[in-house]
C-alpha cells in the first residue's frame, strides 16, 4: 500500500482522480490544496469518511509545510494536480501563475529530491502551443506556449524534466487535452455554457468559434494517469487526450441540443487575446501502455452537460456568489458589444 500525495486534490481533475483510486486501489491518500476558488472541500464530501482519505489546506509553495505533511504522513509519491488553471484568469492577473504553477511546482521537486520521493506531473497539451493543421502534437517536440498560463505550465514541464536528467528523480509527467465532466469550475467553457443556457442566458463563443479543441472526459484522463503510475517509464512524457478535436461552435451545439436549449442564446464575442487556434495531440505512447479512452468527445461533453443540469445544487451557488465579480469583469462589455 502506497500513500499519496495528491496536491489540488478539492479541484477539477484532482477531485475525479482522487474518487477514482479510491474505489480501485486500496492506497491512502493526502490531499493538499489551498482552496483557492476553484478548489473546493465539497467536491469530496462523498468521500471525506474515508479513513484512508485526509486534507491539508495549504500552499505548496510552502516548502516547511509539504516537508512536514510528506515526512508526517509517510507519503512516497507525489501526484501534482495543484495549479492556476484559467488562461482568462491568467491574462486578467497572472503573476499568481508563475507563484503556484512554476515556483510551486519546483518546492515539491525539492522536497521529492531529498525525500526521494515518485513525483507525477500533470500537465496539458497547451505547452506545444498553436498546432497547425495536418500535425499531431507528439511528446518530443518543441514547447511553444502563447498564454501566461501555459508558459507557467512550460516552464515546470521543463523542471520536472531537469530533476529526471540532473538529479534521477524518479518522475513522470502526463499532458492532457481539454477535460471535461462533474465538479468542473463554471469559468472553463462546457460548464460555462451548459449552466449560462440552463440559466437562459446568452453563451459568448470567443471569435467566429472555430477554434479546435480536444474535449476528453475527465474519467479517460484519471485512468491515463493511472497507467502512466503504474506502467510508464520514468523521466517520460505521455499525451492524454481522445487524439480527435472539434470546432468550438460543434461544442456549443452539443451543449445546447442536449439541454434542447435554442442556438438563438449563442453569441460571438470579442475573441481571448493570443487565443490558441488548434490543439492536437497523437495519443499513441499511451496507448501503448494498454490504455484506451472509453469516451469520445462529443459522449464526452453531452455526459458532462448533462451532470450540469442534473446537478444545480453544486454550481448554483458559485455561479451566484463570487463567481458573479469575475463574470462581469470578463463578459459584460463583451456581450454588450456582442454578435450573435
Ligand atoms: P482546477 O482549477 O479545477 O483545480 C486546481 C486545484 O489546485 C484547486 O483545488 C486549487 O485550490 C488548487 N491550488 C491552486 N493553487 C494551489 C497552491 N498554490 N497550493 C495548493 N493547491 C493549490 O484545475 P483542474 O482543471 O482540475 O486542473 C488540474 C491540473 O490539470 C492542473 O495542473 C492543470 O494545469 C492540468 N490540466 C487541466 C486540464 C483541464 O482541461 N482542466 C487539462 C490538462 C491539464
Ligand atoms: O487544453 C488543456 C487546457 O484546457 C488546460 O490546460 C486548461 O487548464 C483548461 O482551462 C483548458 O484551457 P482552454 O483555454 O482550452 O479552456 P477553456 O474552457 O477556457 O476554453 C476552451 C475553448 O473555448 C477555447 O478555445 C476558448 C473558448 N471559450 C472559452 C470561454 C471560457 C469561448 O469561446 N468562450 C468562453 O467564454
Amino acid at each position: 500500500m502506497k500513500n499519496i500525495l495528491v496536491t489540488g486534490g478539492c479541484g477539477f481533475i484532482g477531485s475525479n482522480f482522487v474518487r477514482y483510486w479510491l474505489s480501485n486501489h486500496s492506497d491512502r491518500i493526502v490531499v493538499l490544496d489551498k482552496l483557492t476558488y476553484a478548489g473546493r472541500r465539497e467536491n469530496l464530501d462523498d468521500l471525506w469518511s474515508d479513513a484512508r482519505l485526509s486534507l491539508v489546506v495549504g500552499d505548496i509553495a510552502d516548502g516547511d509545510l509539504v516537508r512536514r505533511v510528506c515526512r508526517e504522513q509517510g507519503v512516497t509519491t507525489v501526484v501534482n494536480f495543484a495549479a492556476e488553471t484559467h488562461v482568462d484568469q491568467s491574462i486578467l492577473g497572472p503573476l499568481v501563475f508563475t507563484d503556484t504553477n512554476v515556483r510551486g511546482t519546483h518546492v515539491l521537486l525539492e522536497v521529492a529530491r531529498e525525500l526521494n520521493l515518485r513525483f507525477h506531473h500533470i500537465s496539458t497539451d497547451e505547452v506545444y502551443g498553436h498546432i497547425p493543421d495536418g500535425h499531431q502534437s507528439v511528446e518530443p517536440d518543441s514547447l511553444a506556449p502563447r498564454s501566461p498560463y501555459s508558459a507557467s505550465k512550460a516552464a515546470a514541464d521543463q523542471l520536472v524534466q531537469a530533476y529526471f536528467i540532473t538529479y534521477g528523480l524518479p518522475v513522470t509527467i502526463t499532458r492532457g487535452a481539454n477535460n471535461v465532466g462533474p465538479y468542473q469550475y463554471p469559468e472553463k467553457v462546457v460548464p460555462l455554457f451548459a449552466t449560462n443556457a440552463l440559466l437562459g442566458e446568452p453563451l459568448p463563443v470567443y471569435g467566429d468559434g472555430g477554434q479546435m479543441r480536444d474535449y476528453a472526459h475527465v474519467l479517460d484522463h484519471c485512468t491515463g494517469i493511472e497507467a502512466v503510475l503504474q506502467h510508464g517509464r520514468l523521466g517520460e512524457v505521455y499525451n492524454v487526450g481522445t487524439g480527435r478535436e472539434m470546432t468550438n461552435m460543434e461544442m456549443v451545439e452539443i451543449v445546447l441540443d442536449t439541454l434542447g436549449a435554442s442556438r438563438d442564446l449563442i453569441r460571438h464575442v470579442a475573441d481571448r487575446p493570443g487565443h490558441d487556434r488548434r490543439y492536437s495531440m497523437n495519443v499513441d505512447k499511451l496507448r501503448a501502455l494498454g490504455w484506451q479512452p472509453r469516451f469520445d468527445p462529443r459522449e464526452a461533453v453531452a455526459e458532462a452537460t448533462r451532470w450540469y443540469a442534473e446537478n444545480r445544487a453544486w454550481w448554483e451557488p458559485i455561479r451566484s456568489g463570487e463567481f458573479r465579480a469575475y463574470y462581469e469583469r470578463q463578459y459584460a462589455e463583451r456581450l454588450a458589444r456582442a454578435n450573435s
